[in-house]
């Protein structure tokens, strides 16, 4: 187990009651060169403790991540005052780990992916938006990200002084404390 997993767990734990508790934030580099952030909802650990987060295919970030799958991830907790920062690559995986995921979505969910192409120009139609259902069988447009963690940074809001610490992952995972 990675050594800044259980301060990580914990702090999930504590605010599991706020949905925003699994909301992080996923930086990735544009096609441009430009920096791209966004909001995704973390969705548990491999074995290998790889981050798992859902996305479309069609979306910009699916583009980009096949370009440069350079990451970085932000997740604060709010009540803990703590703030994680994660650096990775990350994995596209359509295989069975990519089936298990979608078999675990309620209809609701899964009526996401039949949505049209998301970026798109938005043309109102009432009809086609009252007949999204759920698919049960694997959308062509559902893919398992799955991150796999080198770096870590980790600050704590506390008086009289912050608390920041780093695990960088060599060979074997490398704890640093650092000033805040
Ligand atoms: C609370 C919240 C949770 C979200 N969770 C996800 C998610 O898990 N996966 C995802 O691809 N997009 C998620 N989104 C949407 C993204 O923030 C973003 O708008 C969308 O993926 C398109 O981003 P892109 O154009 O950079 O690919 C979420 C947005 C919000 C506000």
């Amino acid at each position: 187990m990675p050594p800044w997993l259980s301060q990580l767990s914990s702090a999930l734990t504590k605010e599991s009651k706020l949905i925003s508790s699994r909301w992080m934030q996923l930086a990735t580099i544009g096609i441009d060169n430009t920096p791209r952030v966004r909001t995704v909802v973390f969705r548990g650990w491999t074995d290998s403790f790889e981050m798992e987060i859902y996305t479309d295919k069609r979306s910009q970030k699916y583009y980009e991540l096949n370009v440069n799958n350079n990451v970085e991830i932000c997740w604060v907790f709010i009540n803990s005052k703590c703030q994680f920062r994660f650096r990775g690559t990350s994995i596209i995986d359509l295989g069975k780990d990519n089936l298990r995921h979608w078999n675990q979505l309620s209809d609701t969910s899964k009526s996401m992916w039949g949505w049209p192409k998301p970026g798109d120009h938005y043309i109102h139609d009432k009809e086609i938006e009252s007949s999204f259902k759920g698919e049960e069988k694997l959308s062509h447009n559902f893919s398992l990200l799955k991150i796999e963690i080198k770096h870590v940074d980790q600050l704590i809001i506390r008086k009289p002084i912050h608390i920041r610490r780093k695990w960088v992952k060599k060979e074997e995972w490398i704890e640093e404390r650092i000033n805040p």
